[in-house]
Formats: structure tokens, C-alpha cells, sequence
């Protein structure tokens, strides 16, 4: 239950494991960040769906991926079974009410909640480059074609745009090199695969447009609750790098977006980055600094970003040391590997002389866990052994009846369903061609086919020989072109991206109003 200023985690333990106190975390340190850990099985999941729930109380959205499904029923009331109401009592939660959560399901693939999108030129190359494993030297070709298409004015949207600005790279690859380095044929030739890969596994319905506007994550609900928005991520989960990459973005767009707030009463939106060990993962160093410099300075956004993965080694140093806000389940510790694992986590705590934390780690049950948050001044409380409270919410998942409801009363409902598909890179390349300003056909080149991206009832024929029928040029729209190309060639793109690579506001807030437009307004 949310009071005035803090959330109600659980009680903590005294040594003959009666009731010691409530434990809180408070809102004002809400966006100090924080870490939940803890072997499998051992309570993660509802420990997230209660600081959920607790930040959604007192009026602040937030954000989470749901990896196996479970999470979904923080959408639904909870029911009065026992072993609930016994850990209700045990830690004094009183009344235990029970109620849903305000959700906005979300998919990237559109089908257990609205899609979610990005365009690739709001994404940037660095990220991009992560999503497919580029070598340095591809990279720096994909660098180029960004540059290009700022400076010829090109919308990069989608992918089958990237496809035909890599493809018309080729064609001139002689005078591009002499113009901006080595533009390898092979390296187009490599990122070309590995955009065919990317599309197959989720990428064409992640990238286009409406792009996901950060505002429809940062909503609350009529009575003043935060939203919760879930990302469905089971299926997403087969590509570990597009879900790191997906959450990454979102960050990075959280971070470019909101203005500087300082230190705000409580956080303006809680992300939690379920199965963090996947950002970390084999990320080159220069990823990770910037990763963990945007953590770092996220915070005076009013962002708390809370960890979650099973182990605390799993954690870069320079990023643990900014989570403030700690619970740790269980971890186990029977191979000398595990020992020391549980020993690093052990001594990130403030010591409790009461009992040894090592011994704790290893011993804690279910929805039992060491808990360490900020207290005033922002130090680090004395670690305690808090018996977690249940949640108001439902344990385990939804119907898929249960979930469309939810969709269908959405305040998103019906504003990302369909993708658009405006005139970008691929139609003014294909235009281009039509008038033998590029040479060759921008569609086959180095003997590679585009792909049929096709959404919606396939033109037939087949789109190698066909233009798509193109959207209608508007006003706004040859502004924005005239736009990205003023920011292309006048500042310069170190200026228009951020530390993420991602576009900054300047650069796109154009582009933006444009999408917008075409969407319903938003009712609140
Ligand atoms: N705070 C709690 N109150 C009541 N029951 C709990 C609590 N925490 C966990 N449980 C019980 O433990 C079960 C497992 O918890 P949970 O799903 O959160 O584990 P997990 O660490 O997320 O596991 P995994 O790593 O497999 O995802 C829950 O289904 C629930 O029955
Ligand atoms: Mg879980």
C-alpha cells in the first residue's frame, strides 16, 4: 500500500524471526535506482509486481517487460487465498485490499498488446549496430549511410528504407569512398544479411511508423494512478539482442526526451529491466560506459531504473554502484563459483550485526529477501531480512479474454494498430532510379533481392517491379524532409544525437508532430 511518501515493500525480521518493523522504499530515492535478485523460483517477479503496483499507487507509471507471462495479472484483482492473507497478516497489511493495476499492454510483435515501434532513424547506427553484431568496419559504413541520408534528405524509416539506401550505397561505393572512406562492398554487402536476419525475427514490425511516443508510457489513470505498461516478452526473449536493444532504446528515448528535473518528490517513471544479465552481455566496452552513463544521469530526469536478473555479478561495478535500492532473494551456494557470487552480493550491504549475510543469502525462502534502500541523506539502510508483502494484484497470468478487455480499453486503443507506410528512402530512391538519377536498380544489387516486407494484402506482381502506391506528399512533410536536411548538413550529426546515439528532440521534434498527426489525440 502506497502511503504519502513511500511504498510498503514488506517486514523485516527479528533474529527469532518475529516482526521487526515495516520496511519502505521511499519515493523521493525512488529514482536512485535499484537491483532485485535472486536465484529462480525465489520471489523476483512478485517482488517487481509489488514495487509496481506500489509506484503505480502514488501516481507514478511505469514501465516493465514481462518475460514469461506471469506478470500479466498485475492487470487483474488478486484473490483471498490463504497463503496470501498468511503473509498479510504476517507482515501487518492491514486492510489487504485487493485490486488491478491500471495496464498498457504492449508487443512488439502486435499481438498481446499495441505494437511498439521505433523508426531506424530515430534508433541511430550505434544501437543498430549492437541489434546486428556489426563489426567495426560494417559499422562504420552504416555511420555513412546515416550521413547520407541526412544529407540527401532521406528518410530512413523502416527497414526495406536502410535495405535501398545500402543497396544505392553500393552502386556508388567508388565515389562515396573517395567522398567519406572506405565504403566496402562487402560490408554493405554483410549488413544487408544481417538486416535479412533482423527482419525475420521481429524486426520489420519493430521498425516504421507510428513510432512509440515516449508520453503514452508516462501516463495515469483518471483516479491518479501511474500507468503500468507491460511489454510482453516471451516471444521477443528468442532474441535476446533485440529485447536488450528494444529496452535500450526506450531508455535512451526516456533520456533524450524528458527535461532535468533534479530531485523530484517521486520518480516521473520507473523502468524496470527485467533479465538485465541480456544488456550486459558480451556489450562492447564503449557500449557500456555510455550505458552506464546514461543510468547515471537518467536519474535527474526524475527516472528510477531497477535491475532485475538473477545474479548480482551479472552487473557491470560502475552500474551496481548506482542502484540504491536493493532486494535480494536467494541465491545458492554450492560450487565455489556461487560462493563467490553470493559473497559479492553479500558485501554490497550495509552489515546488520543481528545476523551474517552470507549465511541470510543462502538461507531465505520464497518471497523472502534481504532488503537495503535509501534512507534519509540518501544513505544505504542496515540490510534486513524482510518477508515480502503479497500483492493486490494477481499472482500468475491473464486470460487471453482477460487481455484483450484490457487492449481494448486501452487509451492507446486503435493509435499504433496499424503501421504506416509514408514516403521514405526506399520510395525516393526508387523515384530517383525511375528518373536514372542513381544508376542500376536500387532494388537487386550485388545480387541481393529485397525483401517483401509487406503488411497488408501483398500489391500483386510483387514489389520488384512495382512502386508502393505512395503517400500523398503534405505540407508538413516536405518541411520535415527540408528539416532533417537542415540539421544534416548544417549542425552536423554529433549535435542531433545523444549519448545513445538516438536522435535528440531538436532533430525529430518534426517528425514527430507529423506522426502525431496522423494519430488521435490522446484523451489523458
Ligand atoms: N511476496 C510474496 N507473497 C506471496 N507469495 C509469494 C511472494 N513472492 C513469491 N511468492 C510465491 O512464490 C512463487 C514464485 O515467485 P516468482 O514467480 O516471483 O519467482 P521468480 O524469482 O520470478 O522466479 P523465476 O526466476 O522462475 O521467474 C509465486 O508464484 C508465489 O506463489
Ligand atoms: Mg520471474
Amino acid at each position: 500500500m502506497a502511503q504519502e511518501d513511500s511504498i510498503f515493500i514488506g517486514a523485516s525480521r527479528k533474529p527469532d524471526d518475529s516482526y521487526q518493523r515495516a520496511e519502505k522504499l521511499l519515493l523521493k530515492y525512488g529514482n536512485r535506482h535499484g537491483l532485485i535478485t535472486g536465484a529462480t523460483g525465489t520471489g523476483k517477479t512478485v517482488t517487481l509486481q509489488v514495487l509496481a503496483e506500489g509506484f503505480s499507487n502514488a501516481g507514478v507509471p511505469v514501465f516493465c517487460a514481462d518475460i514469461k507471462g506471469d506478470l500479466s495479472g498485475i492487470a487483474a484483482p488478486g484473490e483471498a487465498k490463504d497463503f496470501l492473507l498468511k503473509r498479510a497478516e504476517a507482515v501487518k497489511l492491514e486492510p489487504y485490499e485487493f485490486h488491478e493495476t491500471p495496464t498498457i499492454f504492449w508487443d512488439l510483435f502486435g499481438e498481446q498488446g499495441h505494437p511498439i515501434r521505433a523508426t531506424i532513424s530515430e534508433m541511430g547506427p550505434l544501437l543498430l549496430s549492437r541489434l546486428m553484431n556489426l563489426t567495426d568496419a560494417q559499422e562504420g559504413v552504416l555511420n555513412i549511410a546515416f550521413r547520407i541520408a541526412d544529407e540527401e534528405g532521406l528518410l530512413l524509416l523502416d527497414l526495406k528504407d536502410l535495405q535501398s539506401m545500402l543497396a544505392h550505397m553500393a552502386t556508388r561505393s567508388v565515389e562515396l569512398s573517395a567522398r567519406y572512406g572506405n565504403v566496402n562492398k562487402a560490408s554493405v554487402g554483410a549488413i544487408q544479411r544481417s538486416l535479412l536476419v533482423l527482419e525475420q525475427q521481429g524486426g520489420a514490425s519493430f521498425f516504421g511508423e507510428p513510432a512509440l511516443r515516449i508520453a503514452d508510457l508516462m501516463r495515469t489513470s483518471r483516479d491518479g494512478r501511474g500507468a503500468v505498461n507491460v511489454l510482453a516478452a516471451d516471444r521477443l526473449m528468442t532474441n535476446p539482442r533485440l529485447y536488450s536493444t528494444l529496452l535500450l532504446w526506450l531508455l535512451s528515448e526516456l533520456f533524450e526526451e524528458l527535461p532535468e528535473v533534479g530531485d523530484p518528490e517521486k520518480p516521473r517513471l520507473v523502468f524496470f529491466f527485467d533479465e538485465a544479465h541480456l544488456l550486459f552481455n558480451e556489450a562492447p566496452k564503449a557500449l557500456l560506459e555510455r550505458v552506464e552513463q546514461v543510468v547515471r544521469l537518467i536519474r535527474s530526469k526524475g527516472v528510477g531504473v531497477y535491475f532485475v536478473t538473477q545474479n548480482p555479478l551479472d552487473v557491470p561495478e560502475t552500474v551496481l554502484a548506482q542502484l540504491g535500492n536493493r532486494i535480494q532473494h536467494a541465491l545458492r551456494a554450492y560450487t565455489p563459483r556461487e560462493t563467490n557470487a553470493v559473497k559479492t552480493a553479500a558485501d554490497t550491504f550495509r552489515p546488520n550485526p543481528d545476523f551474517n549475510t552470507f549465511q541470510a543469502i543462502t538461507s531465505l525462502g520464497t518471497g523472502e529477501a534481504l532488503v537495503s534502500t535509501l534512507e534519509e541523506k540518501g544513505i544505504p539502510s542496515m540490510v534486513q531480512r524482510t518477508l515480502i508483502r503479497p500483492p493486490s494484484s494477481r499472482i500468475g497470468p491473464l486470460t487471453p479474454e482477460e487481455r484483450q478487455r484490457v487492449m481494448n480499453a486501452s487509451p492507446v486503443a486503435g493509435q499504433y494498430d496499424q503501421m504506416i507506410d509514408r514516403e521514405s528512402a526506399f520510395e525516393m530512391l526508387q523515384k530517383r532510379a525511375g528518373q536514372g538519377g542513381v544508376q542500376g536498380d536500387t532494388q537487386k544489387n550485388g545480387g541481393w533481392t529485397l525483401p517483401d516486407f509487406g503488411n497488408g494484402p501483398a500489391p500483386t506482381g510483387g514489389r520488384q517491379s512495382q512502386p508502393r502506391p505512395s503517400n500523398r506528399q503534405t505540407v508538413t512533410e516536405a518541411a520535415i524532409k527540408s528539416v532533417v536536411r537542415s540539421v544534416g548538413s548544417t549542425l552536423g550529426r554529433e549535435l542531433v544525437r545523444g549519448i545513445l546515439g538516438v536522435l535528440r528532440k531538436q532533430g525529430r521534434s518534426e517528425l514527430i508532430a507529423e506522426s502525431q498527426s496522423k494519430r488521435d489525440p490522446a484523451d489523458r
